[in-house]
């Protein structure tokens, strides 16, 4: 790859699109070159996304397929699931490095994914293919992937809460996971379960043990080599505010292990992931993290013996187009922490 790295966003007028525009107009180094909408082209990015006005003269555009592939290095997919894979595996075929934010590509089994998803996978055949982008787990394999399947808000969570002790072989069972999301985890498009009047003064249970983030988390723990974690039984909550993401997981340990193994464990786990701060003096929260590419973590032994932590992250970044950007940083042979993602948040 060139010092200059030409990238295209598909569904750029969505939230997850306007955070990747975010980081990239203010790259010396990065080109954005299509920032495509299906219905928007020539509308300027600034009428869209209005913290971006007067920022850029970009506008949205409907590029063909020819000319992705002909100007961008790199692509960005922030579309729906399901349209994603339509819209990404032509241009994957076609030799285009590739940066999915959907749920499309992240499980390997088709079967996992028919069941969780609801439809038969489109191009099965990529899913051997997409490597999985969780840069604490697969940072190497990141670096060298074409087709990147970055993952999103609850199961960014819920795998930085599991993923240490899972490496060290510590879970059994089933582990039991509540989180709570803002409501920007649901898109840009207003429909009747996630418009502000009806959550903005209540805390609503939905996919309750059937949200389609679960199996990917069981699938990176075992690729961690936590194969004795048996499920996750999951309840996500919409909460009444705009971003971030707090989750807590339980789940059985082997026997003897206490609250300072699993300090020490979390801690040299993430000693070398730039956005992951593991806490002991206070707890995980969504202020600290909003806007940012951090996530907060807190891990403990309950007298009952189970491990309990507490995972805190702002779902469109850390858990959305940060960690695309993160990996794109990797892929693009970057610092891990380039296009401004160590920026840190606001407190209060
Ligand atoms: N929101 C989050 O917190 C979050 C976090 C992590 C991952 N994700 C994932 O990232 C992806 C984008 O999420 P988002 O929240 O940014 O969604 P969004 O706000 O609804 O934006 C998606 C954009 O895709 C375009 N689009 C919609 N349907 C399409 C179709 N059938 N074909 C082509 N383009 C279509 C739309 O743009 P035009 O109408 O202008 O074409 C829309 O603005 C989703 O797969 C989501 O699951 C979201």
């Amino acid at each position: 790859m060139t010092n200059m790295t030409r990238i295209a966003i598909l569904g750029a007028t969505g939230y997850g699109g306007g955070e990747l525009l975010r980081f990239f107009l203010r790259t010396p180094d990065v080109e954005i070159v299509h920032a495509t909408s299906r219905g928007r082209a020539g509308v300027s990015v600034g009428k869209v996304h209005c913290n971006l006005e007067g920022l850029t003269d970009l506008t949205f555009s409907d590029p063909s397929r020819e000319q992705l592939l002909e100007s961008t290095d790199v692509i960005f997919g922030a579309l729906p699931h399901g349209a994603s894979a339509e819209n990404l595996a032509p241009l994957v075929d076609a030799g285009a490095t590739v940066i999915d934010l959907s749920g499309d590509f992240r499980l390997r089994d088709i079967e996992q994914y028919k069941k969780w998803y609801g439809r038969e996978h489109p191009r099965p055949d990529l899913l051997e293919t997409a490597v999985y982008g969780c840069p604490e787990l697969n940072r190497d394999r990141i670096a060298g992937a074409r087709l990147v399947a970055s993952p999103g808000c609850f199961a960014t969570a819920i795998n930085i809460a599991l993923l240490p002790a899972a490496k060290r072989g510590l879970l059994k069972g089933t582990a039991e996971v509540l989180a709570i999301t803002g409501s920007s985890g649901s898109g840009a498009e207003a429909k009747p379960g996630t418009h502000h009047p009806t959550r903005a003064q209540t805390v609503r249970p939905y996919k309750v043990l059937s949200h389609q983030h679960v199996p990917e988390c069981v699938q990176l723990c075992h690729d961690a080599g936590g194969a004795d974690l048996g499920a996750i039984s999951f309840t996500p909550l919409s909460g009444p505010y705009v971003r971030g993401i707090l989750a807590v997981a339980t789940v059985d340990v082997i026997g003897g292990v206490n609250t300072v193994d699993v300090e020490t464990a979390y801690s040299e786990f993430y000693a070398n992931a730039p956005f992951v701060k593991v806490l002991s003096g206070r707890e995980p929260e969504v202020a600290g993290v909003a806007g940012t590419n951090y996530a907060e973590v807190r891990a403990r032994v309950t007298p009952e013996g189970r491990l309990h932590v507490i995972c805190a992250l702002d779902n469109l970044v850390k858990g959305g187009a940060g960690q695309a950007v993160q990996c794109f940083n990797l892929v693009t042979g970057r610092a891990e922490t380039a296009c401004g993602l160590d920026w840190p948040g606001m407190w209060p």
